[in-house]
């Protein structure tokens, strides 16, 4: 099964980005944690980042064609961007909405996510460990 899992704006600095907030791992290392989980589940498991958010709208329909689930990771759009919405509610697989850190311990406007309720399931604050889990949770439930 293709699994997508996409990164919006800044997580390609990851590493070297507030790493009191992020961690040490690179983004190089995220996209190998994806895909050594993927090979160990049977996943082919493509990780894509972008700073455009019409790149990502972009994708949105890509996986949407494809019925395939996605793992997104928004970054800051999560907060504000309908029209990552609007192309993350076009899917027809599942969806997981996941975050790094814990949003809800950080300022107020990380609070809301105009994502969470077009999404299936949301992962928050388990570091770039709820990648791994979130594919996991597909490998077992989108199938
Ligand atoms: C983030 C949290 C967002 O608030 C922030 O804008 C990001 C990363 C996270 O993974 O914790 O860029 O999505």
């Amino acid at each position: 099964m293709k699994v997508f899992v996409f990164n919006g704006p800044n997580l390609g600095r990851l590493g070297t980005r507030e790493p009191d907030v992020y961690g040490a791992t690179t983004h190089d290392d995220l996209v190998r944690l994806c895909a050594d989980t993927g090979a160990e589940l049977g996943l082919d498991v493509e990780v894509r980042q972008t700073d455009h958010e019409g790149e990502l709208v972009g994708w949105l329909h890509e996986a949407a064609d494809a019925a395939a689930p996605v793992v997104l990771n928004a970054g800051a759009w999560t907060h504000y961007s309908i029209a990552v919405r609007d192309a993350a509610a076009q899917l027809r697989a599942p969806l997981i909405e996941l975050h790094i850190s814990n949003v809800h311990k950080r300022e107020q406007f990380r609070h809301h996510s105009v994502l969470s309720d077009v999404a299936t399931g949301v992962l928050v604050g388990f570091g770039v460990d709820g990648y791994p889990l979130a594919l996991r949770w597909l490998a077992r439930n989108a199938r």
